[in-house]
Formats: structure tokens, C-alpha cells, sequence
């Protein structure tokens, strides 16, 4: 019985650890709060379920601040493909990612910047996973568990 608690305690514990683990790595950025940055000195946009905090680059921008300034604070997906961003650009654009637009959290298709446009569209469909590289939830999640698994161990023996 005892068991059956502390494992159901554990599930618990590591379930609530992975959320706050997705939570850190990926900062979700709501419609509203995306809505707030709208002026040159404050300047956000979404492309692709991504947002971009592009203050720092509107004054290097190519196409000027104001085209950007003018759409900012939603989502300018389909105005960035108008204008036709070169591979730089997109790589470019990655530099001032701080979150992704809600919605989009589970997004893996080739929606990002990652988008190439000398990328062949078979070549696009199982594009690599843009999370981090290192697999830290899973190996948090892993670590975790072996440390409640001996501390129940431990305890059980303890018991006898
Ligand atoms: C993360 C955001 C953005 C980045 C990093 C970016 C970057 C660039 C770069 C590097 C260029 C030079 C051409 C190229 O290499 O493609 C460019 C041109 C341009 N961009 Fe952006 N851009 C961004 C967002 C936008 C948005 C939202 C618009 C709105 C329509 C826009 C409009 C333009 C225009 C009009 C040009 C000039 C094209 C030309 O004169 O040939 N850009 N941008």
C-alpha cells in the first residue's frame, strides 16, 4: 500500500517536473502579450509560430524599421513570404526568437525559419527538431526517478 502511494506520489512529482522543465525550455508568449509590442523601440512579430523580438535589428533591417514597426504585434507570416527573405534572413531571424506564439507549442513541421527556400519540399517534410539538442527532460525525468527509486528502497530497508 505504502508503495502503491509513494509511486503514485512519484508520477506525480515527475509529471509536475517535466511541465515546469517544457515551461522553462520554451517560453509560450500569448496573442495579447504579443499584441503589447508594437512601437519602434519595442517592436515584436510572429512568423511561423515563432516570436521575434526584432527592437535590436530594425535599424540594420534592409527593408527599414517602419514596414515592420507598421505590422508588428501579430502574427506577419504571410507578409515575411511575400517579400520573398532569403535563406540569410531566415537564419538571421533566429537571433531574436523569444518564444513560441501560443498554439503552436507542439508544432514540428516546417514551419520555423528553418524553412529553406533551396530546401526541396520532400527534404522539408521530417525537418531535424529545432528543440535543444541535448534530451535534458528525459535525462532529468530519468535522474529523478533513480533518486526516488533508491530513496524508497533505502527506506524499505530501513523498514525490515
Ligand atoms: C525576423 C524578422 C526579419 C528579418 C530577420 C528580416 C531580414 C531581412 C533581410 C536580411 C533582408 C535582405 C534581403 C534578404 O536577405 O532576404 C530583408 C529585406 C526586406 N524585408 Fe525583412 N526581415 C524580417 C522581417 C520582415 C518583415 C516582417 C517584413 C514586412 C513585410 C519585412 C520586409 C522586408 C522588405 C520589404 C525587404 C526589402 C526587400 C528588397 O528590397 O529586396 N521583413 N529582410
Amino acid at each position: 500500500m505504502i508503495g502503491f502511494k509513494l509511486a503514485a506520489a512519484c508520477w506525480r512529482v515527475l509529471t509536475a517536473l517535466k511541465q515546469k522543465l517544457q515551461e522553462i525550455m520554451v517560453r509560450v508568449i500569448s496573442v495579447d502579450e504579443l499584441a503589447k509590442h508594437t512601437r519602434e523601440k519595442d517592436c515584436w512579430i510572429a512568423v511561423h509560430g515563432k516570436v521575434y523580438d526584432v527592437t535590436p535589428f530594425l535599424k540594420d533591417h534592409p527593408g527599414g524599421p517602419e514596414v515592420v514597426v507598421r505590422i508588428a504585434g501579430r502574427d506577419v507570416s504571410d507578409e515575411y513570404e511575400d517579400v520573398g527573405h532569403s535563406d540569410f534572413a531566415r537564419d538571421k531571424a533566429q537571433e531574436f526568437e523569444v518564444g513560441t506564439l501560443v498554439g503552436h507549442e507542439n508544432d514540428t513541421g516546417p514551419t520555423g525559419t528553418l524553412l529553406k527556400t533551396n530546401v526541396p519540399k520532400w527534404a522539408q517534410e521530417a525537418p531535424p527538431s529545432r528543440s535543444v539538442s541535448f534530451p535534458l527532460v528525459p535525462v532529468v525525468v530519468a535522474g529523478v526517478s533513480v533518486a526516488l527509486v533508491a530513496a524508497y528502497m533505502y527506506m524499505k530497508s530501513r523498514q525490515r
